[in-house]
């Protein structure tokens, strides 16, 4: 592509550099334009607009690939455990064996949380959903973990990065126990982040819990595949709010607030639910033709996605997964024979064709940690938990940037012009 985009407003003409990144749509660079012009530009959802420089994940929407600096998704997804992925996005590069040692060792024992936080559990109804809880406990933090909040001191900036994906864990495993009301469980530093994660959900002090391996391994790649996904919303979340200089568990529970929303992580709560409320093979054209209703606000949840126009990479993973984990644990769930057919359904019928409509990573994503045990309630808090790392990851990318600014978009107004107060007897 040319160096240069051309603008012409009026009789003007104006030239903008175009910058281009290792691979991917070329930008143009319009940081000047309003100085310039007196204009803005338009981009209601970014859907045209590149907010910053990274290095962390590549996505190419159109041919469904995905990776992280530089890896494709189904080859850690394959190959890969979470705790190297994590590595991985926060340091640019694989880990050697004493590296992923030393890593995983210190996010073990950043696992437990401040025992007073305990009791901020406590002032949540029982039936509060993991989400809300998680938000706040989150926010938390930084009430509790003073020596990590400078966001100028790097050491600090790394030790709450470390202390968030560690303790992700535990917040996320607490927010369950005490839906059901049962005692919270501490980590158990001998077992993996993710085996951990399940004893402090699923076991009970009462008895020893063995974590079974096949889950674990599930769970892990299931966090792998929740890792990070570029500039998605509640990563550009936490980059705005991490913009103005807020400490980074703020910046975190800002991100968690933004994933709660069903067009977002809290797809994968509603796309199990609507799978369940299809309930058998015959009700999905009534489906199929709501989602295609314009009158009709319905969705098919877990399908459609800004950026992929192609089957998400994420989704064939998942997918796949699902299938081995439900014929491993010996489990016949009706709910993913309903997915399958779905998905056939409706990758066959025209107005998901024309749309690019595709399963995403949330469709089947349910069926499994159903499976598994989790109520849909948690699906989110998972997302969340995993996703920890992509945040901060790109966090700290942002916070490192030179070029970083306080995100500060401007608005097209079209509201009232200035008008004189009328006093309220007089109106
Ligand atoms: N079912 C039916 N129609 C759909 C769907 C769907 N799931 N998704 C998009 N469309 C239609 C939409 O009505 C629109 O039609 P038209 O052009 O006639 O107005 C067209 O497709 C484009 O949709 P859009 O809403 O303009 O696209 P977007 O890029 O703003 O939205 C999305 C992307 C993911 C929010 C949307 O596809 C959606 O709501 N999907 C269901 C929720 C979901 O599964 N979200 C999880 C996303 S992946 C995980 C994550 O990022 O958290």
């Amino acid at each position: 592509m040319a160096d240069k985009a051309s603008l012409t407003i009026g009789d003007k003409n104006f030239d903008y550099p175009v910058m281009s990144g290792s691979v991917g749509p070329d930008v143009i660079d319009i940081r000047k334009l309003y100085g310039q012009t007196d204009v803005f530009t338009y981009d209601p959802g970014f859907t045209s607009t590149a907010s910053c420089q990274s290095q962390i994940t590549y996505i190419d929407g159109d041919a469904g690939i995905l990776l992280h600096r530089g890896y494709p998704i189904d080859q850690l997804a394959e190959q890969s455990n979470f705790m190297e992925v994590s590595y991985l996005l926060l340091n640019g590069e694989l880990p050697g064996s004493d590296e992923l040692e030393q890593f995983t060792r210190t996010i073990t024992r950043h696992t437990m949380l401040h025992e007073q936080l305990a009791t901020f559990y406590r002032g949540f109804r029982r039936d509060a959903h993991p989400m809300a809880i998680m938000c706040g406990v989150v926010g938390a933090l930084s009430a509790f973990y003073h020596d990590s909040t400078d966001i100028t001191d790097p050491r600090q900036r790394m030790i709450a990065s470390h202390r968030l994906i560690a303790k992700m864990p535990t917040i996320a495993a607490m927010a369950y126990k005490y839906s059901v009301g049962q005692p919270f469980l501490y980590p158990q530093n001998d077992l993996s982040y993710t085996g951990n994660f399940l004893r402090m959900t699923f076991g009970v002090p009462a008895e020893p819990y063995e974590v079974n391996p096949i889950i674990e391994k599930a769970m892990d790649r299931i966090f792998i595949l929740h890792a990070d996904h570029e500039q998605n919303a509640s990563t550009s979340t936490v980059r705005l709010a991490g913009s103005s200089g807020a400490n980074p568990f703020a910046c975190i529970a800002a991100g968690i607030a933004c994933l709660w929303g069903p067009a977002h992580g809290g797809a994968n709560e509603a796309a199990l639910n609507m799978l369940r409320e299809i309930g058998r093979p015959e009700r999905i054209p009534e489906y199929i033709a709501r989602a295609k209703d314009k009158d009709d606000p319905f969705r098919l949840m877990g399908f459609g996605h800004r950026v992929y126009k192609n089957f998400d990479p994420r989704a064939k993973v998942m997918q796949q997964t699902a299938t081995e984990v439900l014929d491993d644990l010996g489990i016949s769930d009706p709910v993913l024979d309903t997915a399958r057919e779905l998905a056939e359904i409706a990758l066959k019928d025209d107005y998901f064709i024309e749309k690019k409509l595709y399963p995403n990573v949330d469709f089947y994503s349910g069926v499994i940690l159903s499976a598994i045990g989790f109520p849909t309630t948690m699906f989110t808090a998972l997302f969340a938990l995993a996703r920890t790392v992509g945040w901060v990851a790109q966090w700290n990318e942002m916070i490192a940037d030179p070029e970083q600014k306080i995100g500060r978009p401007r608005q097209l107004y079209t509201g009232p012009t200035q008008r004189d107060y009328v006093p309220v007897g007089k109106r």
